[in-house]
């Protein structure tokens, strides 16, 4: 189990996962054709949490591809594993210290998406990813940047900036870096990859389910971490969490959910 990950493995967390990914899916679905996903390749998902974009991989490779999840919790794993398709399988590894290298396994394309942010070493991860991919590959990865104007709120709300504030210094207190999103490009190209780079701002309907929901869960999932820091009394919290589950039934509001980066590295050499 990853101790650094301030989310955690609970049920609650699970469930944010699986609505976040569903939120991004026509995103990423995009990013990965960009690529060039077609049937037949072996691809990689790196940190793959509970597992969605591991699932719609496997769909976009086919029968005749597969696709790998990796993350360092294995309770994610296990429950990937319950949930997986015919051509996927799973591993526990961390990839800024891999063991892949020994498996001799090498992919068409190597995905990750919103793990950078956690992340001690962002280089270390694109040079075992880049170990990884083949000459002609690609690698990808999506990641958000928690701004201060990222997390917009129109009518504004308190409570939103609050939530960012205290995620932005848990990120921090793990060691990860709540900016990642914006350094990827440049990582890629000191690497020799021929990155692009794009930038999305999509935007949380409230009395839309199920993802007006993602800011209370989001609140949920930190609670411990916010308590055990002191970053915020029982009573705040309270607040806060009132506060956005009140918000979330406000059809007349919207949140944007940070900045989504989308970086695509070729791999040449
Ligand atoms: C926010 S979740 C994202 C899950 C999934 N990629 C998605 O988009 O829904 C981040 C995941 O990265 C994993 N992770 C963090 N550091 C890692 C590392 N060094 N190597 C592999 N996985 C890691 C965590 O355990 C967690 O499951």
């Amino acid at each position: 189990m990853a101790d650094d990950y301030i989310l955690g493995n609970l049920a609650n967390e699970i469930a944010r996962l699986e609505i976040q990914s569903a939120f991004f899916e026509p995103l990423t679905r995009r990013t990965l054709l960009k690529a060039g996903i077609k049937e037949g390749m072996n691809c990689l998902d790196v940190g793959c949490g509970a597992g969605t974009v591991t699932r719609m991989m496997a769909q976009m490779v086919g029968e005749k591809g597969h696709v790998t999840g990796m993350d360092v919790d294995e309770n994610y794993l296990l429950y990937c594993q319950k949930n997986s398709a015919a051509n996927t399988d799973f591993i526990h590894d961390d990839i800024c210290n891999s063991r892949l290298a020994e498996k001799n396994r090498y992919f068409d394309i190597i995905y990750s998406r919103f793990m950078f942010v956690h992340l001690k070493d962002m280089s270390k991860a694109v040079q075992s990813m880049k170990r990884f991919v083949k000459n002609g590959g690609a690698v990808v990865i999506e990641e958000l940047d928690h701004a201060p104007d990222s997390w917009l709120c129109y009518p504004e709300n308190k409570s939103v900036d609050t939530l960012r504030e205290v995620y932005v210094t848990l990120v921090k207190k793990a060691g990860g870096d709540p900016f990642a999103g914006r350094k990827i490009y440049r990582l890629l190209v000191e690497e020799s990859f021929d990155a692009s780079v794009e930038c999305n701002s999509p935007c949380l309907l409230m009395g839309h389910e199920p993802y007006n929901t993602l800011g209370w869960r989001i609140a949920e999932s930190l609670k411990p971490q916010i308590l055990s820091f002191g970053l915020l009394s029982d009573q705040e919290y309270t607040k806060m969490y009132d506060d956005l589950k009140q918000l979330s039934n406000d059809g007349k509001s919207f949140v944007t959910y940070a900045r989504f980066f989308s970086i695509i590295g070729r791999k040449n050499s």
